[in-house]
């Protein structure tokens, strides 16, 4: 499939995941076969302002390519002038994000708060697009609450203010991210959009994989919280599709090299202590499923250093083989 000039295998993207999808995670999941990878949600006032946090989430690795950068603000002209700022880092595609259900974005009007002003959101595709020579992506969600369900409407709009694409996560902004995702309303907005459809929400195995493709129609599948602490599903997905069949996890020691391999890029592209600190969350999703996962997720939660990580793994061996 391809989004404006970008051509993608029609296998699985990596959801853009703020404080989780970094730049080791992304590229970890890229090796494995994830078909794109959207960073995490950039401000667009901070960009302008200069926050050097900012810019640093914009980083994109070479191993990590086709990558998405994803901005989030409510002034056209923010996401416009940060849309420049941001097109230092090359991405592939800029992604606009009018679905964050988190009070912190939402009540300062950006995320999904822009699906109550669609005029708005209009503004801003139309802003970012006259800017941006790379494609322009919206991902957004069914509508704010049951009672205002526009996605229909957002789709239409999104696609007309030139959109090269949309991503839908089947849930309302009241749902935060339960209960089930809704993927009925993935296929009405494939069946009313020229441009791709992109379906989001509770993919979790290879299996969900195909069938959100073919109970939507839609053109590329993006996965989010499935590949937390498993990397691999990537490949899962990308076989079961093209073959029929798919591998098993890879043996606990492999897995734990790979949980390593993790830790050490992270510590390389953002520095040890942040690395260490958000290891603690991504080494407790690699022990998701062992024996022993709630002594081991407690372990996890004390990690300091690579030598932590280590003992982890080797604990977590050895709890195995008991
Ligand atoms: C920890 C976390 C952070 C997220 N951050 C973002 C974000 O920065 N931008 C965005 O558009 N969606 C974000 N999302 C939503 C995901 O991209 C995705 O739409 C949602 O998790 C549903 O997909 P899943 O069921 O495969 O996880 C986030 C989700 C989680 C769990």
């Amino acid at each position: 499939m391809t989004i404006g000039t970008v051509a993608l295998d029609r296998t699985a993207a990596l959801a853009p995941m703020a404080g989780v999808a970094d730049r080791a995670f992304r590229e970890l999941c890229r090796s494995f076969g994830a078909a794109y990878t959207v960073g995490e949600m950039v401000s667009a006032k901070g960009l302008r302002q200069g926050s050097k946090k900012s810019a640093q989430l914009l980083e994109i690795g070479p191993g990590e390519r086709p990558c998405g950068v994803q901005l989030f603000g409510n002034v056209p002209g923010d996401l416009a002038a940060a849309a420049e700022l941001a097109l230092g880092a090359h991405p592939d595609i800029l992604d606009l994000n009018m679905g964050c259900p988190a009070p912190k974005i939402a009540s300062g009007g950006g995320g999904a708060a822009l699906m109550r002003q669609p005029d708005t959101a209009r503004a801003i595709i139309l802003a970012v697009k006259a800017v941006s020579p790379v494609p322009v992506t919206v991902k957004f969600r069914k509508g704010w609450d049951e009672e205002h369900l526009n996605y229909l409407d957002f789709a239409r709009m999104a696609q007309e203010a030139g959109a090269d694409a949309v991503t839908l996560h089947g849930r309302t902004r009241a749902q935060m991210y339960a209960p089930a995702a809704d993927w009925d309303s993935i296929r009405r907005v494939k069946e009313i959009l020229d441009i791709p459809v992109i379906g989001n929400g509770d993919v979790t195995t290879p299996e969900e994989a195909k069938a959100l493709y073919e109970q939507t129609g839609c053109d590329l599948i993006m996965v989010g919280r499935g590949a937390l602490g498993r990397p691999w599903l990537f490949a899962q997905i990308r076989d079961f599709l093209t073959t029929g069949a798919y591998a098993p996890d890879p043996p606990l020691e492999e897995r734990m090299e790979i949980m390593r391999r993790q830790v050490e890029l992270a510590m390389a592209y953002k520095g040890a202590d942040a690395a260490l600190r958000e290891a603690r969350k991504h080494c407790a999703w690699y022990m998701t499923g062992l024996r022993g996962a709630a002594r081991l997720r407690r372990e996890a939660g004390t990690i300091s250093s690579l030598e932590d990580v280590d003992r982890l793994a080797q604990l977590a061996i050895q709890l195995d083989r008991e």
